[in-house]
């Protein structure tokens, strides 16, 4: 990634006029992404269906932010509408704000979008073959990334791209680099994945489960990557995982997610220390550690489903120890005290 230019990102352009720095100070305040009250909507059986349900929070430059939460639950979605890769269709329909830099991101069109995706912002998706073309070699593909957002020479571009995919742990990648996805192993594909999305050095970057797929020292090199292309270049990154050891050793924040709704966020280490929603307890209890294996608590019930859901009350409601009937009759603002924020009715944060 060395020989990738310096993209001249807004901050780094301050003309030495008071307007500039008050400019500056403004935008330094306001997180790189804002999402508010998102709902991601599909229409089956004439009826309209949220997946996401009213979501909202902030990446800050810089920041890792975790989001989990049970499969099926809206973390995909929630990314995908942030690329503007739902609600194109006449079944499916987005609402709220995605503020990029201030900027909302759900009115823009694709052809807008398409500008912004890959180099300003990223998305490492959760299939690989979805992000990759069988026709074209994977080298070709990474060095694709540089070459339309930097305007590098073809040259640079491919050994920008070898870099890139020896840097993800791919063997011989001068050699591997020539050839096509169906010639890679799965985690290899991931790994390619990887290089495109970190190719572009993208301002927010969405890595959805980058590393479910991959064993634990690619793993361990991976979120190396991140790290240091967060360190390096201020970028955010949005970290979908469902691995909460992985969450606990990369990421600052935490956002929790459950049936389409976004339960708690919390600095990480606060979240660790202080879970107050009953599911993130939950969550926390149902991982394995060293210390407690035999000891584990499985989430009673099943993640509810959203063709039933009713959309009155806390999602949770059906497993959760704490549930009276407040729970049934409307759903909990999500509140707190600075940046933790929990929703639920029996439940404060510092309670
Ligand atoms: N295009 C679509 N049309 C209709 N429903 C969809 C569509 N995409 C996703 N869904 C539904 O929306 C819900 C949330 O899906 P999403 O992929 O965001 O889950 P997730 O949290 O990423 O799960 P996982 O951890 O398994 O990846 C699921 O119930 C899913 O079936
Ligand atoms: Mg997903």
């Amino acid at each position: 990634m060395s020989n990738i230019r310096n993209k001249g990102r807004p901050e780094g352009e301050l003309p030495g006029c008071p307007e500039a720095v008050d400019k500056a100070r403004e935008s330094s305040a306001q997180p790189l992404l804002d999402i508010r009250d998102l709902t991601v909507s599909f229409r089956r059986d004439g009826a309209w269906r949220s997946a996401v349900n009213g979501v909202s929070f902030t990446i800050g430059k810089g920041q890792i932010m975790g989001l989990v939460g049970e499969s099926g639950c809206g973390k995909s979605l929630t990314s995908q509408a942030v690329m503007g890769l739902v609600g194109r269709k006449r079944h499916e329909r987005v609402g709220g704000k995605v503020l990029f830099r201030g900027e909302d991101l759900v009115p823009k069109s694709e052809a807008e979008m398409r500008e912004l995706r890959g180099s300003r912002i990223a998305l490492i998706s959760q299939d690989p073959m979805t992000s990759l073309n069988p026709v074209f070699t994977v080298g070709n593909q990474v060095a694709e990334v540089p070459r339309l957002h930097d305007r590098a020479s073809r040259r640079d571009a491919w050994n920008t791209a070898v870099d890139m995919l020896d840097r993800v742990g791919i063997p011989d990648a001068s050699d591997r680099a020539r050839q096509f996805p169906h010639q890679f192993s799965g985690g290899m594909r991931q790994r390619g994945v990887i290089a495109m999305g970190l190719a572009g050095e993208p301002e927010l970057l969405i890595a959805d489960e980058p590393t479910t797929a991959l064993d634990v020292t690619i793993q361990a090199q991976i979120l190396e990557l991140l790290r240091e292309l967060r360190d390096r270049t201020g970028c955010g990154i949005l970290f979908i995982t469902h691995d909460l050891g992985v969450v606990a050793e990369l990421c600052d924040a935490v956002t929790v997610m459950y049936a389409g709704r976004v339960v708690e966020t919390a600095p990480v280490r606060e979240l660790f220390r202080r879970p107050t929603h009953p599911y993130t307890e939950s969550l926390l209890a149902s991982v394995p550690t060293p210390e407690r294996d035999d000891e584990l608590t499985p989430i009673p019930g099943q993640p509810p489903d959203l063709d039933h859901l009713d959309p009155q009350g806390c999602p949770f409601r059906d497993r959760c120890p704490l549930a009276t009937d407040r729970c049934a009759s409307a759903m909990p603002p999500l509140e707190g005290a600075g940046d933790h924020e929990v929703a639920c009715w029996h439940r404060e944060v510092g309670s």
